[in-house]
């Protein structure tokens, strides 16, 4: 609950200072949503080895596109910016068809370095 409260007023503030240009523009996918599909259901390992789809890179852009939106339940908030946006860059180059992409989703998408920052 304490965890949720301060999630509201960070997302609440972030809405503030982001103003106009970002206004109703809100995190498609929650976190544990984007972890469901991307990570625990391993749409990123796929994109990650080469195996995806065009319509499956697409989807991960726009989970990690939430992911970058939405606050984490700990931790730092510019280091889960900057985590989040390489992710989102290396999704988004392998969706362009850059091999780069691929490679760097596989060390970006560390679990464990990641959940023991900012997973609460
Ligand atoms: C960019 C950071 C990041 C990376 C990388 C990451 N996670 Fe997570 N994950 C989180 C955060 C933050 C939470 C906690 C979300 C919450 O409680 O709101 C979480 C929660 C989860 C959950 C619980 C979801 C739920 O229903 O509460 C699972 C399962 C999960 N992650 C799996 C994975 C797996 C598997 C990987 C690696 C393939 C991974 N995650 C990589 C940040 C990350």
């Amino acid at each position: 609950m304490k965890y949720l409260f301060a999630g509201v007023v960070a997302t609440l503030s972030m809405a503030l200072l982001l103003g106009e240009n970002n206004a109703g523009e809100k995190a498609k996918h929650t976190i544990p949503e984007v972890m469901a599909k991307a990570m625990k259901g391993g749409l990123c390992k796929k994109v990650a080895t080469g195996k995806a789809s065009d319509d499956e890179k697409k989807e991960l852009v726009e989970l990690f596109t939430s992911l970058t939106k939405n606050k984490p339940p700990m931790g730092d908030e510019k280091a889960w910016k900057k985590r989040t946006t390489a992710l989102l860059e290396a999704a988004k180059k392998a969706a362009a068809g850059d091999a780069a992409g691929p490679k760097a989703l596989g060390k970006l998408a560390n679990c464990a370095a990641c959940h023991k920052e900012h997973k609460g």
